[in-house]
């Protein structure tokens, strides 16, 4: 299975020069979508993963199912004003825009190994602030995981301490 064959490319979407990967064909797919939470659950598996953490709104697509599949957790890291509360918070820059992302105090437990894990990354400020956040709260990431990467991006280079899967390339 080739799985860019559900990946519809939208150029300038949500702004001028953006080349939109979007995922919809893959999740509108049930065989397409197991697989694709398959290989990432095995992946979660080999690093030991006790916890999932995916942030709004793509992550909670791609990493839910991965949880539901391994037994573990799932914590989302929402954006403002979501969460009812007391929170850790981080801004970050985006492929377009800025962002700011928050979790509750309690999501994760100190010294808890959790993969991070969201459809695709881009320049790497998303996964790097929900590494932060997860960091904040004493958790151990013990991996990452996507969908689809921009190598153009390089956002491999924010955090090249950490250990990474991922299942489509461009
Ligand atoms: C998208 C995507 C990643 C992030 C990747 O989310 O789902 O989370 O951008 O970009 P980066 O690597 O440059 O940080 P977006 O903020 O558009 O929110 P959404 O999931 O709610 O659509
Ligand atoms: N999030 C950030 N950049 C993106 C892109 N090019 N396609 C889909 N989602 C994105």
């Amino acid at each position: 299975m080739d799985f860019k064959d559900y990946v519809a490319n939208v150029p300038n979407f949500p702004e001028p020069g953006i080349l939109f990967r979007d995922i919809s064909p893959l999740m509108y797919n049930g065989k397409v979508y197991a697989a694709a939470t398959n290989k990432i659950a095995e992946y979660a598996q080999q690093r030991g993963t006790e916890m999932i953490v995916g942030p709004e709104a793509r992550g909670f697509i791609v990493g839910c199912p991965v949880a539901y599949k391994l037994g573990v957790g799932f914590a989302p890291a929402r954006k403002k004003g979501k969460l009812p509360r007391e929170t850790v918070s981080v801004t970050y820059d985006l492929e377009y825009g800025q962002g700011e992302l928050f979790m509750q105090k309690d999501a994760v437990r100190p010294g808890q190994k959790v993969l991070v894990v969201d459809d695709l990354m881009a320049t790497g400020g998303t996964l790097a602030a929900t590494i932060q956040l997860v960091e904040q709260l004493g958790g151990i990431v013990v991996g990452t995981a996507f969908l689809i990467e921009l190598t153009e991006l390089h956002g491999r280079d924010k955090i090249s301490d950490y250990d990474m899967f991922t299942l489509m390339q461009y």
